[in-house]
């Protein structure tokens, strides 16, 4: 999208006056926090934003972390997503909130500058998918992963609890080796050898017709579609176990899954050319992705009071 209006500090702005300074601190030393948040049209003709609270508060949570005073409450924050989503007239959209030291003074100190927060929407339909070498889509099979020869930037090094900019470079580079090598996305493992998640995703292996999920310990996000997806679990008597996974483990799954609120739900096919059961979408993965899409869509009554917030 490249018209419509952003929300930049209190205030909705055109798309082409949401400039930054070049001397913008984030942009030299990474200091910025930010979200991904989903808007769907629900059952009942209405738009909802997809578990709002939870992304704001991960995004206050992440500034936290680096000292960050965004100068909002949570409340006003999730206003002003609805104001954005409003003013661009979207009934389903992806929202980017975006908190970030700007300019004034240079160093590695980021304390004395500022911090600016920006919230801009577009339309995202299907994040992975081909394209981008292909697979995961809506040809019914499954992405092709591969496992990154990057190491996932270890919990000691950066604090992985908060959704912060600084750690995209090591996705950025992970997700375009994997592009370069024909593949749709990367898997990322620890400094233990151990699987944390993919470059922007969380990700879910059946196993012995079990449910499992690398923890948070391990260096990934505490993904909000990846709690969805255990809640949901839970609800239908599926257990899903956080445990930590090997590599070898992957290969040996009869399902693999991504999730993430840009990719949502995906089936995965392939892993370093093993194919995963019949490389498309395995029984539980369709039964998880398909109650995930009502959740969303506000045709799940036990999740959408909690986790649904309508924009008008
Ligand atoms: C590194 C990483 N892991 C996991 C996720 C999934 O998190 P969520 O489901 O909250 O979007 C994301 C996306 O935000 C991510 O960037």
């Amino acid at each position: 999208m490249t018209e419509g209006k952003i929300w930049l500090n209190g205030s909705l702005v055109d798309y082409d006056n949401a400039k930054i300074h070049i001397l913008t601190h984030a942009l030299h030393y990474a200091t910025g926090v930010f979200e991904g948040i989903r808007c769907y049209k629900t059952v009942n003709g209405n738009s909802a934003m997809f578990r709002l609270q939870d992304h704001m508060q991960r995004l206050l949570d992440s500034g936290r972390i680096y000292f960050m005073d965004l100068g909002y409450t949570r409340q006003q924050l999730e206003k002003a997503a609805i104001d954005t989503v409003k003013a661009n007239r979207m009934e389903e959209c992806y929202i980017r909130p975006i908190a970030y030291y700007g300019y004034g003074k240079m160093g590695v100190n980021p304390m004395p500058n500022k911090v600016s927060v920006a919230i801009a929407v577009w339309k995202w339909d299907e994040y992975l998918k081909g394209g981008e070498g292909g697979g995961g889509g809506s040809d019914g099979k499954g992405a092709r992963l591969m496992v990154s020869s990057w190491t996932r930037i270890d919990p000691k090094s950066l604090p992985m609890g908060a959704k912060a900019t600084a750690n995209y470079a090591n996705s950025a580079l992970a997700r375009v080796e994997a592009i370069k090598a024909g593949f749709d996305e990367a898997v990322m493992l620890n400094s233990a050898g151990m699987v944390v998640e993919a470059s922007a995703e969380n990700i879910f292996i059946v196993k012995d017709g079990a449910l499992a999920t690398p923890p948070t310990t391990s260096g990934a996000l505490a993904g909000i579609t990846r709690d969805s997806i255990m809640a949901i679990a839970k609800e239908n008597g599926i257990e899903c176990k956080v445990r930590d996974i090997s590599r070898d483990e992957l290969y040996t799954a009869s399902e693999v899954f991504l999730t993430g609120t840009a990719a949502e739900v995906k089936p995965v096919g392939e892993i370093d050319n093993r194919m995963i059961g019949d490389g498309r979408a395995g029984k539980m993965t369709k039964q998880l992705k398909s109650l995930f899409e009502a959740a969303v869509h506000g045709k799940d009554k036990k999740f959408s009071k909690a986790w649904l917030t309508p924009v008008n």
